[in-house]
């Protein structure tokens, strides 16, 4: 299917190799133990002798006045142990991330229907659940007026953060003097992570006031900190460790820490190990997910479709408390421009507070909700004008001269053009455009639509001190390397390119390297895996360790090889002395990587060593949103064919052919894989996964695969066609790979706006579809009705 490019060259000139360990397709280091079903996530660690278990009693309303809690009901429920409230926790009932507005259990108010107020410790999980779920008659509350929609909130002005402005130019004059004007208004919804493993955290209490946390989480440390914040204790107290997560994608970012807390708190107060593991409905109602954001545009342009000014509003569905929702609109408004330039421009943002679950990271962090609005825009221009929406994307693109973004960075090393180019040729797009018209013009059931969409994501926290990792290496004396570092494994394959690093520098072969589980006690402070991060971080952190072993091992190897130090080489779980070029095989003696170690540690050099990164460059001003937010930034580009039935609206993606920029991949079997699921992933958003709650009650009725659509492996498109760009980084990135995580999550625009275009296929010549997002089938025949008004009217 999709041949991983090779790179036969070495990669990094400072670590030349015959037998490079990276740019080289390995399989997840963990991919046997997840099909054989060995591979330990946290309800398969054996459980410790009186374990406990522990489920949360939810809110039955969207506002209230909490007035009391029957806890002797709860507790006279068989199985249960304890209840626990509020008021048990020894030090903050609080864990939100960044701004301390998320109470772990109520506290006054009900916030949202599923909010936990208490939490049953049973003697079994089944009875726990039941006790919990006695939460009707177990919490009285006084009803307050709720707030469901972000449009809502907006109206009366009701917000968890501030207003964000980002300016550029004098878009009102831009605006009054472009020749043409597009406005709009539209909403695209949140998403639920999905994650196969819901949130799970297991406290175990350890010796002399301390406990051990097993928390399916992509951020360790700040789980130790919000932990001890909530116990009143210091974070030496507290040691959190993941070995891998069932998938995160953002979800547990900051949500993993109300269960993490939970457990912590029952384990505390009862010395006995308790686990929390939620089922997927109460993770459903529980946490919060993608945040759904509505647009209010308005757009001036000139006779070719070049965009002169913009306007727009934001408006996010925060739901009930920040969590993360700051940094999420700061990059959504960092992400309007996506890959073009915008010469006069405002955005307003604003986050909205409503009686939902709470809004958090999920795959792209507000970046795909900020570009898909300025695609929606290109689309809308070209149906004006009469263009291939492709014609006024291609003439929008940053170019140089033209290339500093609305927030001041520039746009260096852009790709755009040349991999749009490449693209464009590779799918016979235009072919294929002529090729849909003529079918469409003969089918009057069936219609067939097509989008090319473009990506540029910036890579980088926006918050510039979470840019950094640490990484422990240990090459024990029988040669055989263990890695730990800061990143967390949520199925990305991050251990996997760490590991290849390592070895790389090390010139050993990756099997001989072991990532070990992510753990408090060994790396400290470490950032959230997230905003794509986690290789470039990690990597480097990892790199640096390895290479000051390197550096330590090499006085002695060039002792025992006879030859300088600047021509030892280790390669192929080899050490000898190369002649600097390291295209020409050695022909001087060797000896074996193990050898060398094994020699080393009796002349008592130190065999492991830490390492850190810090990402270069960066700074950002949160109050001016301006600066250099971004190390660099990732490019792709997608083109979707898709065929609807217009009489129920079903959708189908014939094909899909992505070109995505992952710099010089570390593994492309891993990143094709990144791309793949990213896609459609994104894919699901845009198309099957609604999320309704209940206008009166405020429940979220989507809680269950019953009624939320995840794609299966049948939407995926039917011909898929995935190829890395094969471009290195300009910056010096790990190896000059590219992170990729996150940005092929907006290549599958492309899918939604040639649903879009073949809607507009069953209405008149320049009809503008007045399609939502997702794009189910209902919303599909709805769009099909409209523009099939406007052709009868
Ligand atoms: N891939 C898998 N299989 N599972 C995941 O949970 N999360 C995504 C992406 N790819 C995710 C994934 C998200 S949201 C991010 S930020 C990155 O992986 C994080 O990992 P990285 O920084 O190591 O790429
Ligand atoms: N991505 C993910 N998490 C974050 C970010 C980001 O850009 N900034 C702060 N937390
Ligand atoms: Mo990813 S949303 O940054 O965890």
């Amino acid at each position: 299917m999709n041949k991983p490019a090779d790179f036969p060259l070495p990669l990094d000139a400072a670590t030349p190799a015959l037998q490079p360990q990276v740019g080289v397709s390995r399989a997840h280091e963990a991919a046997h133990l997840h099909v054989s079903g060995e591979a330990v996530y946290i309800d398969d660690i054996a459980e410790a002798q009186g374990t406990l278990h522990a489920a949360l009693g939810l809110s039955p309303v969207a506002h209230g006045t909490l007035v009391s809690i029957d806890l002797d009901l709860l507790r006279r429920q068989p199985g249960v142990v304890a209840v626990l409230t509020a008021a048990d926790f020894p030090g903050e009932n609080n864990c939100g991330p960044l701004i301390h507005d998320d109470p772990i259990l109520a506290e006054g108010t009900l916030r949202y229907v599923g909010q936990p107020v208490y939490a049953v410790i049973a003697t079994d999980r089944e009875l726990a659940r039941r006790a919990a779920a006695l939460a009707k008659q177990a919490v009285v509350s006084t009803p307050l007026p709720a707030v469901l929609t972000a449009r809502e909130a907006h109206a009366i002005g009701q917000y968890v953060i501030a207003p964000m402005h980002l300016t550029r130019g004098d878009p009102q004059a831009a605006l009054a003097g472009a020749p043409h004007r597009l406005e709009g208004e539209w909403a695209v919804g949140g998403q639920e992570q999905f994650y196969l493993e819901g949130q799970i955290s297991y406290a175990l209490p350890q010796e002399n006031q301390a406990l051990l946390i097993h928390c399916s989480t992509q951020h360790p440390s700040e789980m130790q900190q919000l932990v001890a914040h909530a116990l009143g204790w210091q974070a030496h107290q507290v040691t959190v460790q993941c070995r891998r997560m069932g998938g995160g994608f953002g979800g547990k970012e900051s949500q993993s820490a109300l269960f993490a807390c939970v457990a912590a708190l029952a384990a505390h107060r009862l010395r006995r190990p308790v686990k929390l593991r939620v089922d997927r409905d109460d993770d459903f109602l529980v946490t919060g997910r993608r945040h759904g954001f509505d647009y209010r545009w308005s757009v001036g342009f000139d006779d070719e479709g070049r965009i002169l000014g913009a306007e727009i509003d934001l408006i996010s569905n925060c739901g009930h408390s920040a969590d993360l929702s700051a940094p999420v609109m700061a990059r959504a408004l960092c992400h309007f421009d996506n890959a073009y330039w915008l010469p006069h421009v405002a955005m307003h943002g604003y986050g909205a507070k409503t009686n939902t679950q709470s809004n958090t990271a999920f795959r792209g962090f507000g970046g795909p909700q900020g570009a898909l609005a300025i695609e929606m825009i290109m689309d809308g221009i070209g149906r004006r004008l009469g263009l291939d929406a492709l014609t006024v994307r291609q003439r929008n693109f940053y170019r140089d001269g033209q290339d500093i973004t609305p927030y001041g960075q520039r746009v260096e090393d852009n790709q755009i053009q040349p991999l749009t180019d490449q693209l464009i040729a590779s799918s016979e797009y235009h072919a294929r455009r002529a090729e849909i018209t003529a079918f469409n013009a003969t089918s009057p059931v069936l219609k067939r639509g097509l989008a090319l969409t473009p990506v540029k994501f910036g890579i980088s926290f926006n918050v510039v001190h979470l840019n950094q990792a640490g990484a422990l290496v240990h090459v024990y004396t029988d040669g055989s390397v263990l890695v730990n570092h800061g990143g967390t494994e949520m199925g990305q394959g991050l251990n996997t390119k760490v590991a290849q690093v390592v070895a790389h520098e090390l010139g050993v072969p990756a099997s001989q390297v072991r990532a070990s589980a992510t753990d408090t006690s060994k790396v400290a402070n470490t950032s959230a895996t997230a905003a794509s991060t986690g290789s470039d971080l990690n990597g480097k952190a990892a790199q640096d360790a390895a290479r000051k072993i390197r550096a330590r091992l090499t006085p002695l190897a060039a002792r025992l090889l006879g030859c300088a130090e600047s021509d030892v080489v280790f390669d192929g779980g080899e050490v000898r002395a190369g002649h600097g070029d390291p295209a020409v095989p050695s022909t001087a003696a060797a000896i074996s990587f193990q050898e060398l170690v094994g020699k080393a540690y009796l002349e008592r050099i130190q065999l492991w060593s830490d390492g850190f990164y810090a990402t270069p460059g960066l700074n950002w001003d949160r109050a001016k949103l301006q600066g250099n937010p971004f190390f660099y930034y990732a490019f792709g580009a997608a083109v979707a064919e898709v065929l609807v039935d217009t009489l129920t609206g079903e959708t189908r993606v014939l094909r899909a052919d992505v070109l995505h920029d992952v710099g010089r991949s570390l593994n492309p079997a891993l990143d094709i894989g990144q791309v793949e699921g990213a896609f459609v992933q994104g894919q699901g958003w845009l198309t099957s996964e609604e999320l309704v709650w209940h206008p009166q009650s405020g429940l979220l009725l989507t809680h269950a695969p019953s009624t939320y659509k995840i794609p299966t492996a049948n939407d995926m498109p039917r011909d898929f066609r995935v190829a890395l760009f094969d471009a290195p980084n300009a910056k010096d990135s790990i190896h000059r790979s590219k992170a990729v995580g996150e940005p092929p999550l907006l290549l599958p625009f492309s899918v939604l706006l040639a649903i879009k275009d073949a809607v507009a296929a069953c209405g008149p010549e320049r009809c503008d579809p007045p399609l939502r997002a997702p794009a189910t089938p209902e919303a599909v025949l709805d769009a099909i009705e409209a523009v099939q008004a406007r052709m009868a009217g």
